[in-house]
């Protein structure tokens, strides 16, 4: 008989049925209740073995972490917090593991520890949660942009250019480390290596995603994306995910309508289909809050917010406005607020969005015309010459899960800007190209993908909420 997962057995099967069970042994108590998980729901299902017919050789090889395959009658549960449970009638070991070298003890363990094992965490529940919640949105977001009619592009991986301008790439080379080809003057000859010219991880599918964009219309890209930014932050990674959608004659208004509906369908997905999951993530929230001073603990339930989040229309400001509200800010009692920005230009700091999300409007917000001088290149200038139709949007507890703009669609604007800004044209002559031949209003965002899991599962710290996080000196994995 093939095995049944666990999560159609406790939700699907009704009782008095022969069924098979596989899956990894949570708990063994008294000899006699196995806790058995199979990854497929965050629920056990309880497995009572027969210990007077079972052997001694066998029972002492219930261990924890121990792959199991148990046959039995599923019945009605006597316990409390079950509905069903298996009465085994045979078991086989699959899979010894040793209790007491078994890192996922059943105990509450750091996420610092947790991180450590990244190749065991998912066995705990709060991980294998968290995955099954990002896996559900992964599938959520193509489920949104098909059904919009949106073409899925991949984009790059390896490019020869820099999207965003900002120089935190990551190299790529074919050339020996210890002897590279050098020219006459000392430089790192290119034109030896691999693709004959220098090449690095891509920051961004953009530029790409707007040629796809001026002859599909509407596209979108989801990949990975690297970034040699040295920030240990609990929201940077180097290596994480990005969703690109980029749309022929949107204008700025639209590409805000687009991200603000995009957000609120996944949310809603993962609110529908990920029941279970995020009540225990919810649960979890809530003990982490009670170890919290009272004053910082937040007062909604992780539902709650997410609910909150498709209720509520984001709340759209001005760079300029945001500004005047951040001067006029009173100090909080840590002086914490109070500014910090003296000057309209400055780029805001992740406290100004925080007091304008948490303090100040209590929502999300979507915050554009930024200063031309803070943002790519790439962005259309506003006719008072001085901003860009830039928009970022800033979550509670996250602060930008988004960046995006209308795109600078004048090529002699474009050409002047990449000019000022010292990015070589000759470069970048296929993008230009956009531009010479049918160039037309156009828009799109980029998405942290990790940043939205962050927010769904209620995790404060991005190494959480992806299997095999890179951050600076971490690649273990
Ligand atoms: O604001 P960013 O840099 O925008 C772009 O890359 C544009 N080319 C996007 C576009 O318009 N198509 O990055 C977009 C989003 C950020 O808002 C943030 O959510 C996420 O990507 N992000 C990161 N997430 C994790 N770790 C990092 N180091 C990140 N850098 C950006
Ligand atoms: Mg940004």
């Amino acid at each position: 008989m093939s095995h049944i997962k666990i999560v159609d057995l406790v939700n699907n099967t009704k009782t008095l049925q022969e069924v098979t069970a596989k899956g990894w042994v949570r708990t063994f108590r008294n000899n006699q209740f196995i806790a058995l998980n199979d990854g497929s729901t965050i629920q056990n299902i309880q497995c009572v073995v027969d210990f007077e017919n079972t052997p001694e050789e066998i029972l002492k090889r219930i261990t924890t972490g121990a792959a199991v395959c148990v046959k039995g009658t599923l019945v009605e549960s006597q316990g409390a917090g079950q509905k069903v449970e298996i009465q085994v009638s045979k078991i086989e070991i699959l899979g010894d593991s040793d209790a007491e070298k078994f890192p996922m003890q059943p105990k509450r363990h750091s996420l610092e520890f947790l991180r450590e094992n990244a190749h065991l965490r998912v066995r705990t529940n709060t991980f294998a949660a968290v995955m099954r919640v990002r896996s559900a949105l992964s599938f959520a977001v193509h489920s949104y942009f098909q059904q919009k009619g949106f073409f899925y592009v991949n984009t790059p991986i390896i490019t020869g250019s820099d999207a965003e301008g900002a120089g935190e790439m990551f190299q790529v080379s074919a050339l020996p480390f210890d002897n590279t080809p050098r020219t006459e003057e000392g430089k790192v000859n290119y034109k030896e290596d691999f693709f004959g010219k220098q090449t690095n991880l891509t920051v961004s599918g953009q530029l790409e995603a707007e040629t796809y964009a001026m002859a599909l219309g509407q596209v979108y890209t989801f990949g990975p994306t690297f970034r040699a930014e040295n920030s240990n932050t609990s929201r940077h990674l180097a290596e994480f995910w990005m969703i690109e959608p980029e749309v022929a004659f949107n204008d700025l208004d639209a590409n805000m309508d687009l991200a603000e509906d995009f957000i609120k369908y996944v949310v809603n997905y993962a609110v529908d289909n990920c029941t279970d999951d995020l009540k225990f993530l919810e649960d979890r929230l809530a003990q982490e809050e009670k170890q919290k001073p009272q004053a910082e603990r937040s007062e909604i339930t992780l539902l709650e917010k997410l609910n909150f989040i498709l209720e509520n229309n984001f709340k759209r400001v001005s760079y300029t406005e945001a500004i005047d509200i951040l001067k006029n800010s009173k100090p909080n009692k840590n002086k914490k607020f109070q500014y910090l920005i003296e000057e309209w230009g400055a780029d805001l700091q992740s406290e100004h969005e925080r007091f304008l999300v948490e303090k100040h409007f209590k929502c999300p917000v979507i915050l554009f015309d930024y200063p031309a001088k803070i943002k790519a290149f790439y962005m259309r200038l506003n006719e008072d010459g001085k901003t860009v139709r830039a928009m970022d949007i800033l979550f509670p507890g996250i602060g930008e899960i988004v960046g995006g703009s209308q795109r600078e669609e004048r090529l002699d604007v474009l050409v002047e800007k990449m000019k000022a800004l010292g990015i070589d044209e000759e470069e970048l002559w296929w993008y230009l190209d956009t531009r010479r031949f049918g160039s037309a209003v156009h828009s799109g965002f980029g998405l942290g993908f990790e940043r939205l899991v962050l927010f769904v599962t209620g995790m404060t710290n991005i190494r959480d909420v992806i299997p095999f996080p890179r951050t600076p000196q971490n690649a273990e994995f």
